[in-house]
């Protein structure tokens, strides 16, 4: 297997994608979101880049949820925010989601062309490495912050290359891929105390307790089975008990 990993979108090479599996990673917060969304039963998400179309798919989408941020806050007329723990199985389960959020939906987009396109975060870093075994060529995209590096994501691509390393021998690495692992390594016993140098954790932790809680959640690792992709335009999943349908499906 071959590993890349690009640490802003900004790196990511459209050829890159012919044939590969694409991780995108926004830990604060929207793959974390999207993650605890589907574990907690969404049925599908949509990302939209632009605010004013992910209005007007809501429009056309019948009992779908309008959900989003810009500067990390909700939007007016939104039903919810992009803070993961709205995102209860009373509010979400059985719903359609159509999200929009500063960086990661526009990266998720950006990355449509690859054979297969799954969402990855701390929380389902484990899952996620079981779900990528056999994949030849991975490509690692950070979402990051205005097409700038953002310390999580890179340590969240750490964590989950970590997983993977530990079942899939014959990796092969590029540099960045193996500086995210060292990120990691060096940062996971307390990756809160490594996050206060992230401007953009540090701008989340600025707007509230909530957030602050937000941050916290969204650095859990393991915790999630979840293991979303993106299909066409929907963000879609295999929670743990639809995973032996799945297999049985590859
Ligand atoms: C993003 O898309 O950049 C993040 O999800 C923004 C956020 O949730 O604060």
């Amino acid at each position: 297997m071959r590993i890349f990993t690009c640490v802003t979108p900004m790196n990511l090479e459209q050829e890159l994608l012919t044939g590969a599996t694409v991780v995108v990673v926004d830990a604060l917060r929207m793959t974390s979101t999207a993650v605890t969304a589907i574990e907690n039963g969404a049925v599908g998400i949509r990302p939209v880049t632009e605010l004013e179309e992910a209005r007007r798919v809501a429009e056309a989408e019948p009992g779908a949820l309008l959900c989003g941020e810009r500067l990390g806050k909700k939007l007016p007329g939104f039903h919810l925010g992009n803070s993961p723990l709205e995102y209860t199985p009373e509010r979400v389960s059985g719903r359609r989601l159509i999200s929009t959020t500063t960086n990661g939906t526009r990266v998720l987009n950006m990355a449509a062309a690859a054979k297969k396109v799954m969402i990855g975060s701390f929380l389902n870093a484990a899952a996620l490495a079981q779900r990528l075994l056999g994949a030849e060529t991975l490509v690692m995209v950070c979402a990051g912050n205005y097409d700038r590096m953002s310390l999580e994501d890179v340590l969240a691509v750490g964590c989950i290359l970590e997983r993977l390393r530990r079942h899939e021998g014959g990796c092969e690495l590029d540099d960045a891929s193996e500086a995210a692992l060292c990120l990691y390594e060096q940062g996971r016993g307390d990756l809160l105390g490594m996050l206060r140098r992230s401007a953009h954790c540090r701008y989340l932790c600025s707007l509230g307790a909530d957030a602050v809680a937000d941050v916290r959640y969204c650095l859990q690792e393991d915790t999630h089975r979840a293991t979303p992709v993106l299909s066409g335009d929907w963000i879609t999943g295999f929670r743990e008990s639809a995973r032996a349908t799945e297999e049985n499906c590859d």
